[in-house]
């Protein structure tokens, strides 16, 4: 059920390191066994983009990267990261890269408490906390526009600052509101216009604007730290919340948490425009720790690839792929151990496979 594009969509896979070369095989598999479901065909190019690459060649990936990826329709990535390898390198190297070249404007990641998954959350019970954090991904207080001057001595300075353009804040409201309308739900923005009295006064500004433009859909606006305790003390209110780079960054992982487990967790960078190729990726990172010893829950990365297909244009396969989770999630015998199981990566993978084969069947 191809619905908008005959003849394969190309994918470029990126594994990356550790743990994300063995999720990400999983969620390949689950991909093409869903894809054979529903008639339509994944073409995959297989990128060596990570850590390994860097220690070898210098560089995370080659400079003509971002001309390889505009040549397809989604790029899945599984983790970058490697303890040689200083963070900042891995992250600027590639991730940030990828998301701004690409304008990646949104970073979304769903939370939701699944039966069989404990929250840290007494009274988070699953079914009802079902929501997404939606993160402006380009632009706001992670900018590149700043310095340091008279290092080392006294009077040493550093200044970073904040960008939010209109364009940008009404994008990402944009999206939001959208999201909200097509869930049934509303939105909640995280704001701090008590606080920073420049740039949160237009974020509050800018929202209003694209509220007025989305009128079905309710709205309000939380002070990002009491926005942080209602996470924990009341996660079932939520919908759809949005929120600038920083204030998104923090919330999303806060959810994550709320969840139960990092293993679990999916993300989306989006361009909605479909302009250029969106990524989607497991939240987590390459797990060095437990790395090759099969382990690794593959939740993350398959639910991440359930987004992907629902951004290509494939609902139906999406919802077959989350089905599959829930199910495995479910049964002691399929968890892995970050969720108090014993299954392993394999295990689990076979679990989902066959549930997606069995799909059809009553
Ligand atoms: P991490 O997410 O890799 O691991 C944190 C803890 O969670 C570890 O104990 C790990 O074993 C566990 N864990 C993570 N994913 C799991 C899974 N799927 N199944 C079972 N257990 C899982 O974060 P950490 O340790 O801070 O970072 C390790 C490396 O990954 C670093 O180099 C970091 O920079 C990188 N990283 C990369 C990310 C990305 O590629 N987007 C995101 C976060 C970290
Ligand atoms: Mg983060």
């Amino acid at each position: 059920m191809s619905e908008h594009h005959a003849g394969a969509r190309r994918i470029a896979v990126i594994p990356g390191d550790g743990i994300g070369t063995e999720v990400i095989d999983v969620a390949r598999r689950v991909l093409d066994a869903v894809a054979a479901r529903h008639g339509f065909e994944l073409a995959y190019t297989e990128l060596d983009w990570s850590c390994r690459r860097y220690l070898s060649e210098g560089a995370m990936m080659p400079a003509d990267g971002l001309d390889t990826l505009r040549g397809h329709d989604a790029i899945l990535l599984g983790a970058v990261g490697w303890p040689e390898v200083p963070d900042h390198v891995s992250l600027w190297g590639l991730l940030i890269p990828i998301r701004r070249g690409l304008r990646q404007y949104v970073n979304l990641r769903p939370i939701r408490v699944f039966d069989g998954v404990v929250s840290p959350l007494r009274d988070a019970r699953a079914g009802q906390v079902d929501f997404v954090v939606v993160r402006e991904n380009i632009e706001g207080e992670y900018s590149e526009v700043g310095g340091r001057v008279n290092r080392g001595f006294p009077d040493e300075q550093a200044i970073q600052e904040s960008i939010f353009t209109r364009a940008g804040v009404s994008r990402i409201a944009d999206y939001a509101f959208e999201l909200a309308a097509s869930r049934g739900g509303h939105v909640t923005s995280a704001t701090k216009s008590n606080g920073i009295v420049h740039t949160m006064p237009f974020w509050d500004e800018v929202v209003a604007e694209r509220a007025a433009a989305h009128p079905d859909v309710r709205w309000d606006a939380e002070h990002i730290d009491a926005l942080a305790a209602k996470f924990v003390l009341a996660p079932e209110r939520f919908d759809v919340v949005v929120g600038s780079n920083l204030f998104g960054d923090i919330l999303s992982d806060l959810a994550a948490a709320v969840a139960g487990s990092i293993g679990i967790a999916p993300s989306a960078n989006l361009d909605p425009t479909h302009t250029y190729p969106s990524m989607f990726e497991p939240v987590h990172g390459s797990a060095p720790d437990i790395a090759g010893t099969g382990v690794a829950n593959p939740v993350g990365a398959v639910w991440s690839a359930a987004l992907m297909l629902e951004h290509l244009g494939h609902p139906e396969a999406a919802a077959d792929v989350l089905a599959a989770v829930e199910t495995t999630l479910a049964t002691p015998a399929t968890r892995t151990r970050d969720l108090g199981g014993t299954a392993t990566t394999g295990e689990v993978a076979d679990a989902l496979l066959d549930r997606i084969r069995r799909a059809g069947e009553v």
